[in-house]
């Protein structure tokens, strides 16, 4: 699919298309230069054999879309999504991990273009938002965000339980340790 970005800029060079599995090695290389532009990079343990199951497996768990240079193929930039649920609107939503443009390819739409197709995707799955996380200290991408007609979440917070806490609240631990306390 060839865009156009309503920011008026040349875009006619753009294909956007979802990933396939030969795309697999590229998007991991991808995700890593976003974990790096996040100082984040120590934190990916991903190999391209959990990316292929996660998105190409029998249960795929995420979906990628691809932004690359028409005709020469070269890989721009990358948007992962999920679906999630509201309970209040009883509805689907797309919520996007991550949005990365390579830095050579940056501020010329291809972002907001890869951003306009996941809000097409999310009108078409009849979805009612699409949502993410950015990071605080991630000036440029909330100004194009809001640019684009994102409003912050200021009132919620994110919480995560992951690695030993993981272990620990789906191993029990931390019921009998609450038992425990009861007793004491
Ligand atoms: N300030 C204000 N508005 C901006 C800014 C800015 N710094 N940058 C972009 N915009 C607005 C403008 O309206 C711009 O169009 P205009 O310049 O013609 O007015 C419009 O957004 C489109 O900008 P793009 O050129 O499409 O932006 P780009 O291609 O650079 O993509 C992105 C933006 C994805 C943030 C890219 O710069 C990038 O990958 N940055 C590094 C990684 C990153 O921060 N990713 C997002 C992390 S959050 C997440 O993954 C969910």
């Amino acid at each position: 699919m060839l865009l156009s970005a309503p920011s008026g800029k040349a875009m006619s060079n753009l294909e956007i298309t979802p990933a396939t599995p030969a795309d697999v090695p590229v998007i991991l290389q991808l995700i890593r230069e976003l974990a790096e532009f996040e100082r984040l990079l120590d934190q990916v343990t991903a190999t391209e054999a959990q990316l292929h199951e996660g998105l190409f497996g029998p249960k795929p768990s995420a979906e990628v879309i691809m932004g690359r240079l028409h005709p020469s193929g070269e890989v721009v930039g990358f948007a992962l999504f999920f679906h999630n649920f509201s309970t209040f609107l009883a509805r689907p939503g797309i919520y996007l991990e991550d949005l990365y443009v390579r830095q050579k390819y940056r501020g010329q739409g291809y972002g907001e273009a890869l951003l306009m197709r996941l809000a097409q995707l999310a009108l078409e799955r009849k979805c009612g938002r699409l949502e993410w996380s950015v990071l605080d200290w991630n000036h440029r991408a909330i100004d194009f965000y809001k640019a684009l007609g994102a409003v912050p979440m200021n009132e919620w917070t994110m919480y995560r339980v992951t690695g030993a806490a993981l272990e620990r609240l789906g191993g029990g631990a931390a019921i009998e340790s609450a038992n425990d306390s009861d007793r004491k």
